[in-house]
């Protein structure tokens, strides 16, 4: 990443904002469409608080997918500019093909397709030799632009952290945050809106009782722990950390003598040693942790890790709005809410990451690929989760690509695909691999290096396996 690049980059954004100023002068409307994960969600709070600063009509639509029908839908709403976020980009054909007279901004981390889209303004890292699956993301990206737009929208930093932690951009040797988003954390820990340390990445390890904060961590998995209340005081008692103190409370971090915190991080680790997970995982429970500041110390968007966990509960368990309107900056009911989809989702994780775990036998092992079939017990939207927190785990293999599949209410397949870092050393390119056997099997597809995505007709799984396994068999050069 040269500073051509970025200059080149920053020039598109600037471009950009000045696109939608000039939609907010004529007085249009504007519609914001963004993708329902984390990222999406913290994009789509960036934009939105961008555009309510700028007094300008706004609605935001959370699409699972950006398709024909998502697509259909909007183009049969009267003409107005659309900013999209987190989407698009993989997508130029169909929207040129739905919305040929639409203005639009894409401001979007995914690989884009070859594609010149008229009335378009694409602010992508791609397009300038930047790495958008670990330089920056979507809400990094969204950020950038509510910037340009008003430099006091500096305060929407922490939003973008949120986002890019929930993309798992933490790519750095400590788990932090790196290149341009390294450049955000820094904006943001100089306006004093964040905190960066280091140390357990345990959710709310800072804030909350320790035996809460190991019960909430489920990414990473602590096998037997995550989300077992009663696990996790039996754990700590074992290890001679007394979880309660003698008035009856609850003991946090802060409470902890030296020697007890050390004892502490070495036992966890032993633990999840003796749980199969290979050192440098289980050692990887220790990074940086990246506190928002005016956020109490109980609150589950205290932890920016947590609050991405948060914002992919409201987005993955069908109430996108209001992980949008806490990035807007509500609170009280909504975030009572989120709290609720967030019990909910870590359940629901819990579950599939267990039944995963109980039919490791029926995953169907290729020469590149450990197959999952989901069918229609997976949440077609959690999927993709599940496979990332099982590969991280080491539940499933890193040595190979993990695909799942899962039946969506709407009748289609949907496919999440994930890999370890490694196999993109190697030469693997997930997001194209998964394009190319996708438009095969009639279906759409795209993303990023190790972590990509698609939607293809019922019954073309095995067909799709079978593409997959070869186009991936020449990107790792070993047909
Ligand atoms: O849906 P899933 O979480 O598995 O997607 C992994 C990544 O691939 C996400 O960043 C998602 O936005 C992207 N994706 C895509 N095109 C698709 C499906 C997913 O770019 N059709």
């Amino acid at each position: 990443m040269d500073d051509s690049s970025i200059s080149k980059l920053s020039d598109r954004v600037d471009f950009a904002s000045k696109t939608i100023l000039e939609w907010v002068e004529q007085d249009q409307p504007i519609t914001v469409v963004s993708h329902l994960d984390a990222d999406g969600l913290a994009a789509a709070g960036i934009i939105g608080s961008m555009l309510e600063r700028l007094n300008v009509a706004f609605k935001v639509r959370i699409v699972k997918q950006l398709d024909e029908d998502s697509l259909k839908e909007l183009s049969s709403e009267p003409i107005s500019p659309i900013i999209f976020a987190d989407v698009g980009s993989g997508q130029k054909d169909l929207i040129y093909s739905n919305l040929p007279e639409h203005s639009v901004v894409i401001i979007d981390h995914h690989q884009p397709l070859e594609y010149e889209l008229e009335r378009c303004v694409e602010v992508n890292p791609h397009l300038f030799g930047i790495d958008g699956s670990r330089s920056i993301s979507s809400s990094g990206l969204s950020y950038l632009v509510a910037k340009s737009v008003d430099l006091n929208n500096v305060d929407l930093a922490p939003i973008a952290v949120v986002g890019a932690l929930g993309d798992r951009q933490d790519s750095g040797k400590r788990h932090n945050l790196v290149d341009l988003n390294e450049s955000i954390v820094k904006e943001a820990v100089e306006a004093g809106f964040l905190e960066v340390k280091f140390g357990l990445r345990l959710f709310g390890f800072e804030s909350r009782p320790i035996v809460k904060s190991l019960e909430y961590t489920i990414d990473p998995l602590i096998p037997g722990l995550s989300g077992n209340y009663n696990a996790c005081l039996k754990f700590l008692e074992r290890i001679g950390i007394t979880p309660v103190d003698e008035d009856g409370n609850l003991r946090r971090m802060s409470d902890l003598s030296s020697n007890e915190l050390r004892s502490f991080m070495v036992n966890l680790v032993k633990y999840m040693l003796s749980k199969g997970i290979e050192s440098k995982e289980a050692e990887s429970i220790m990074g940086t942790i990246y506190i928002i500041s005016h956020e109490p110390p109980t609150s589950p968007l205290r932890d920016a890790r947590e609050f991405a966990s948060l914002l992919n509960a409201c987005g993955r368990l069908g109430v996108p709005s209001i992980g949008v309107a806490i990035c807007m900056g509500r609170r009280g009911e909504v975030l009572d809410k989120a709290e609720k989809l967030t019990s909910r989702y870590r359940q629901t994780l819990l579950k599939y990451l267990d039944w995963l775990s109980r039919n490791l036998d029926k995953v169907r092992q290729t020469r590149f690929l450990q197959v999952i079939y989901g069918g229609d017990y997976v949440d077609d939207r959690i999927i993709g989760t599940l496979i990332s927190i099982a590969l991280s785990s080491r539940i499933l293999s890193p040595k190979k690509v993990a695909v799942a599949f899962a039946v969506s209410p709407e009748g289609k397949v949907k496919v999440s695909a994930r890999a370890d870092k490694a196999l993109a050393r190697r030469g693997l390119n997930l997001g194209l691999a998964i394009r190319d056997a996708a438009s095969q099997v009639e279906g759409v597809g795209g993303g990023h290096d190790v972590a990509a995505g698609a939607q293809i007709p019922l019954n073309s799984e095995e067909d799709f396996i079978e593409v997959l396994d070869k186009i991936i068999a020449e990107q790792l050069g070993s047909e």
